[in-house]
């Protein structure tokens, strides 16, 4: 199994141009030595994920997904790009692909209950000295309510004032319980993320109906399609894009008959608040273009700016 995930990694074009240009390795066996042995160092602490024990924590699973490409666009759009923060980061993969692929590394965030992932992640890419990545070792479930000093919240708070226009989950969710997810996203949509349009985004586990499992000592939630959407619907998530894929079973489910597929995911968030907020700025705005087509005009007759097309043209050639 080691050797076939190992090849398969070495096969893939973008890990390879990954590792040549940004770790520095590009021989097959110093590779594949450097791969396990960071993998030996995950597999000391914390549970047996798999992300660990096949390898998928050498090459992103972010740049795979549909939204990555409006992700890495986000940089073009002429003004500062938005911040990131990648909850459940593990060794920080996602962050550098992303940064690799042209995204500021000075607006990405990874946090992660781990700090030995964290900082396994520096001796995996070999950047401990010029990485300007943010990482943060951390509980995302702790809330406001915690009162630790070492809570998310306040950590998060004191390394950025801002709140983030992204917010990624990837493989984080299936570990949670029902609870634990209505606990994940009200804090992301109350703490984390741009409540007037920040994006979240991610990808896990789901299944038809709403399951649990557990294996090799690990219980994982298989929330269903409908259940996550009306998490996201509670906690004020709007535009919601799923895509399903399939997925392969681990040996050790064949005895189940559950159907499980990955679910990506992709949603906005807009609070009432927020909502209510862009309104008022709107009719101010809309107030505004009334006075300057009276001003253009210079006839006096507000009736001109009355009607809805005539007046967003006019004062679109205006401002043009
Ligand atoms: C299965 S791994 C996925 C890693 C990576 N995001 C990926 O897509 O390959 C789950 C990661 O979430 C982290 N994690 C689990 N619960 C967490 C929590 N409550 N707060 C922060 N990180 C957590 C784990 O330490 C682990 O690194």
């Amino acid at each position: 199994m080691d050797q076939e995930a190992t090849l398969h990694l070495l096969q893939d074009p973008a890990i390879r141009r990954f590792y040549t240009n940004y770790v520095g390795i590009s021989n097959d066996k110093d590779l594949v030595r450097h791969w396990q042995a960071i993998r030996s160092r995950l597999s000391e602490y914390g549970p047996r994920y798999k992300c660990i024990n096949f390898y998928k924590f050498v090459g992103s699973r972010l740049a795979s997904r549909f939204y990555y490409r409006e992700l890495v666009d986000m940089t073009k759009q002429g003004c500062q790009a938005p911040v990131v923060l990648d909850l459940g980061c593990c060794t920080g993969t996602d962050l550098r692909r992303l940064m690799f692929d042209g995204y500021p590394g000075d607006r990405l965030y990874g946090i992660d209950l781990n700090k030995h992932y964290i900082e396994s992640g520096y001796d995996l890419f070999r950047d401990r000295a010029t990485c300007p990545i943010t990482f943060i070792a951390g509980d995302i479930l702790s809330t406001t309510a915690t009162t630790t000093p070492t809570s998310i919240s306040s950590t998060i708070n004191n390394k950025f004032t801002q709140k983030a226009g992204v917010v990624y989950t990837g493989s984080m969710i299936h570990l949670l319980s029902l609870d634990q997810l209505h606990t994940l996203i009200h804090h992301i949509s109350t703490h984390l993320l741009d409540p007037a349009g920040g994006i979240f985004i991610g990808t896990h586990v789901a299944a038809d109906t709403t399951t649990s499992m557990t294996r090799r000592g690990n219980t994982k939630q298989f929330i269903a399609v409908q259940d996550f959407k009306d998490v996201l619907e509670k906690h004020q998530f709007v535009d919601i894009q799923l895509c399903k894929e399939p997925r392969r079973r681990d040996p050790d489910e064949n005895s189940t008959t559950l159907d499980t597929f990955w679910l990506s995911f992709k949603c906005r968030l807009v609070t009432a608040t927020a909502a209510a907020a862009a309104a008022a700025d709107k009719e101010e705005g809309d107030n505004d273009d009334a006075v300057c087509c009276d001003d253009d005009d210079n006839d006096g007759s507000s009736n001109r700016c009355g009607g809805g097309g005539s007046r967003s043209s006019s004062s679109g050639n205006r401002r043009s």
